[in-house]
């Protein structure tokens, strides 16, 4: 079906973090599938462990224990504060499965009541996927209009803005509780680069803590050593109660999660279920990819290069003061932001591809790069190089 505005290439081929289209014309990845390739294409060590699994076992249900989902439930409690994991397939499952716990919650411990039901408090300019609760809670009206009525029980306020978020607390719990949960991106990627405020996240912490309202970081696109640490939550010092995690945890296989902290388990069973969450492939996947990111020391090659990204895009900004307006983000998730009179972000990034350089936007103004976590210095020196290019040639 017609559902997305495609470039007008063919991938059909990709090793590291270049891909090569049906032409056999080559493309350097700022892009891995948006944020998913946390080890670039055909990467050898996940494609053995992947064809080894293949030759072992694929799919089981989850009527039966599935020790791969026990063992990367394991990997992902051992780095983080969580104590207990869901799988799914995908970044919006992984929110369905949030937002259930979060009703969960609010009814079983808070006591809302049941006329009124449980309200789940999430940011404007905010993105958890298209499936309908999930989009409900996306904090962008634009991915709402024709797919009306929205799931009941969502309450937006502007991102990093403690005071609109005391006062929409406030009014929600005037008459009693009726909060269930917070779902907060550490950092917003698709609508637009924004990095969380310290600040503006420790008071939320405080205010859910006070009142028994449950935190969900949905890191979907940060976690998973984007940010430069392993999990989105470790760069905020800010620790959720539970958080979704996707994109970039299986490094091109299906694979969604949602892990919590102990006392936060209310599932039981018949609650929530996956026909596929969790299988043996995807959880293979995901085992591989967390392993890799350890021997490799990709936490801080994430570091490391972020802040390269980071100076280069200073100085193309520098350079182009009247296109461009500045750059933000976290390890590699970078946003560059294109002043409103310059070419738009879509444009640039179709100016990018006829460089050779795979780009993607986040909204209108900015250009966002989500490359490999294996990208080198010189491949990001190149990317930008490429850029610059492409912004020329819409000048
Ligand atoms: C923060 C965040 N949450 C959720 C999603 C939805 O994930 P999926 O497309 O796997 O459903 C995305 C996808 O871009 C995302 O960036």
């Amino acid at each position: 079906m017609d559902t997305y505005a495609r470039f007008p290439i063919t991938l059909v081929r990709g090793k590291g973090c270049w891909l090569w289209d049906s032409d056999g014309r080559r493309y350097l990845d700022c892009v891995a599938g948006i944020a998913v390739c946390t080890l670039g294409h055909s990467d050898r060590q996940l494609r053995r462990a992947l064809q080894r699994q293949l030759g072992r076992l694929q799919h089981v249900s989850n009527l039966y224990r599935i020790p791969e989902q026990q063992q990367l439930a394991a990997a992902i409690t051992a780095s983080s504060c969580f104590d207990r994991v869901f799988f799914c397939n995908s970044g919006a499952e992984a929110n369905e499965a949030a937002i259930k716990l979060a009703r969960k919650h609010g009814n079983l411990v808070r006591g809302i009541s049941a006329v009124d039901g449980p309200l789940i408090l999430t940011a404007q300019a905010s993105f958890h996927g298209r499936t309908l609760a999930a989009v409900t809670a996306t904090g962008q009206p634009k991915y709402h209009q024709g797919f009306e009525p929205m799931v009941q029980g969502f309450r937006h306020f502007p991102y990093n803005n403690t005071a609109a978020f005391e006062s929409l607390l406030a009014d929600c719990e005037a008459q009693g509780p009726r909060v269930a949960a917070v779902l907060l991106e550490p950092l917003q990627g698709e609508g637009g680069v924004h990095p969380g405020n310290r600040a503006f996240f420790e008071r939320v912490r405080q205010l859910c803590d006070q009142h028994g309202i449950l935190l969900i970081f949905d890191e979907v696109q940060i976690g998973v050593a984007r940010s430069g640490m392993l999990w989105g939550y470790e760069r905020l010092g800010v620790e959720p109660d539970a958080f979704t995690l996707a994109k970039g945890l299986g490094g091109g296989i299906p694979i969604g999660a949602l892990a919590v902290k102990q006392r936060f388990d209310h599932f039981r069973p018949g609650d929530h279920a996956s026909t596929f969450g969790g299988n043996p492939f995807a959880c293979r996947a995901g085992l591989t990819v967390l392993a890799e990111i350890e021997r490799r020391h990709l936490v801080e090659h994430v570091q490391e290069m972020g802040e390269q990204l980071q100076q280069a895009l200073s100085a193309l900004v520098a350079r182009h003061p009247t296109l461009l307006e500045g750059s933000r983000g976290w390890g590699l998730l970078q946003g560059l932001v294109l002043r409103p009179e310059a070419p738009q972000a879509p444009a640039v990034a179709r100016a990018a591809l006829a460089e050779g350089l795979l780009v993607v936007p986040a909204g209108a103004q900015v250009v966002r790069f989500v490359p490999p976590l294996t990208i080198s210095a010189r491949q990001l020196r190149r990317a930008v190089q490429l850029l610059e290019r492409a912004l020329l040639s819409l000048v």
